[in-house]
């Protein structure tokens, strides 16, 4: 462990509730989470302790004597156009007025491009105050001529000092502040560096209050950690109203846009953006894009077709059964949960007689997209029991359905708008779970009910 020496001493910050010690622990004593803790530089004379928060305007003290609810006025929820329907749809129907936005995603996702695309059409409306502690001034300007952004409401301010951003927010009065990103803002009250937890947590505090004071609604432009959840304290996610993540492989254009909090709309709409040289272009049709380049009459493939809030997305998913030369088979899920998948391996080895407890299996979905939706189970079982068996699935057939521990196939939600959509991109057959047997015939379709994978595969397999 690291030894207090000279000027500067280490601290361990845990990085899910802000404990802090100058001793390390496995398992925090704050949350009781494991490996949670890092190390942190706290310069010399400084606290390890959480400092006490500086006094804040607060607007909840406004409210210190219960209401009755009969006596509340609602307040009108007063939703802008982001003028990208697919953030739009995220948010549940565009952004509403003095709502805080956590917004997260790796390095080089694109979030700093999306926030000035949305620039342009909330710029219309409203004054913006875009507030970088990442790029110069200069480096936006570029990238915003290029966006072909320039409204004349967009103010740009290179600033990462707390004190002042609060100033300058009160002094402009914004509709919309977009903070470029939480981790660079520090507070001169606390003596940690700026990314620490303790930096994150009240500068992030200051603004969900200030915002909530003057009705200002607010990006919160997030890191991501190596887990994948935003870096900071948990409690982050709590103080503002929505959080979303944008998503995707780097090396990919596709982007996928998802809510995992949202107080105003639904956390299951997914928004679907491709990164062109002209910043991010919204994808009407997924499903016709995961779908291109689908290799036809090989065995291991299997299109699916998933719901992502109202909307139902075809994708592809693949499976490669090999012989193990390891004493354990090795199991590879990219795009499915990983226990899921060996489940699924488990039903098809027991309830279908596969024998896959000597095979290596690997799965992916392509495109990035994750399937966390039962009903892709059918399609699991399928392409790996394509892979195994070297027999291809047949062509324009989708599969549907959530798969049981007995190998039973079971009924899923919205089954004829999944059909409907997956015969507008040329599907023809359709292996759906038997409780779902449509009452009467749908046009232009052969469907397939099945009671069990075993069946499922009898019917799909060429
Ligand atoms: P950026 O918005 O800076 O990412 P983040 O803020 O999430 O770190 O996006 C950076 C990447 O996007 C960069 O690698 C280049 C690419 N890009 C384009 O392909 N086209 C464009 O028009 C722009 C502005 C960026
Ligand atoms: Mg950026």
């Amino acid at each position: 462990m690291k030894q207090v020496t000279g000027k500067n001493k280490t601290v361990f910050v845990c990085g899910s509730c802000g404990f802090e010690s100058l001793k390390w622990y496995g398992k925090c004593p704050g949350c009781n989470e494991w490996n949670t803790m890092e190390e942190q530089l706290a310069p010399a004379g400084g606290t390890a302790v959480a400092p006490k928060a500086v006094k804040r305007a607060s607007a909840r003290e406004a409210s210190a004597d219960p209401v009755s609810i009969r006596d509340l006025t609602e307040a009108v929820e007063l939703r802008c156009s982001s003028g990208l329907s697919e953030l739009d749809r995220v948010l549940g129907g565009g952004m509403v007025k003095g709502s805080v936005i956590l917004y997260g995603g790796e390095p080089g996702i694109g979030k700093s491009t999306m926030m000035l695309q949305v620039c342009e059409e909330l710029g219309r409306s409203m004054r913006i105050l875009y507030i970088s502690g990442e790029e110069s001034l200069s480096q936006i300007k570029l990238r915003a001529r290029r966006l072909g952004v320039n409204s004349d409401n967009l103010y740009l301010l290179a600033e990462t000092e707390i004190d002042h951003i609060t100033e300058v927010i009160e002094k402009q009065q914004p509709g919309l502040v977009i903070i470029d990103s939480v981790q660079t803002l520090y507070s001169r009250a606390i003596s940690s560096i700026p990314g620490s937890i303790s930096q994150i947590k009240e500068c992030t505090l200051r603004l969900v209050d200030l915002a909530k004071a003057h009705n200002i609604s607010m990006f919160l432009v997030g890191h991501i950690n190596k887990e994948g959840a935003i870096a900071g304290p948990k409690v982050l996610e709590h103080m503002v109203d929505a959080v979303v993540y944008f998503e995707g492989d780097k090396n990919l254009s596709f982007r996928i846009i998802r809510s995992s909090k949202n107080r105003y709309g639904s956390t299951n709409e997914i928004g679907v953006f491709e990164m062109g040289d002209k910043g991010l272009i919204e994808v009407q049709n997924p499903s016709k894009m995961l779908l291109s380049g689908r290799p036809l009459d090989v065995p291991g493939t299997c299109p699916v077709c998933v719901m992502e809030g109202t909307r139902a997305i075809l994708a592809e998913v693949q499976a490669l059964v090999s012989q193990t030369s390891f004493g354990n088979p090795r199991r590879t899920s990219n795009g499915i949960d990983y226990n899921r998948f060996c489940m699924l391996l488990a039903v098809l080895e027991k309830r279908a007689g596969l024998s896959l407890a000597t095979c290596d299996a690997y799965i992916n979905v392509i495109g990035g997209l994750k399937l966390d939706e039962p009903s892709s189970d059918l399609a699991v079982v399928l392409a790996c029991a394509s892979a195994f068996k070297e027999r291809s699935v047949e062509e324009n057939l989708i599969a549907f359905g959530e798969v049981g521990l007995v190998g039973e196939v079971r009924s899923v939600r919205n089954v004829e708008q999944r059909i409907l959509e997956s015969r507008r991109l040329g599907f023809d057959k359709f292996v759906i779970p038997y409780h779902n047997k449509p009452e009467k015939p749908i046009e232009g379709v052969e469907v397939y009910p099945v009671r069990s994978i075993s069946e499922a595969i009898a019917v799909a397999l060429k």
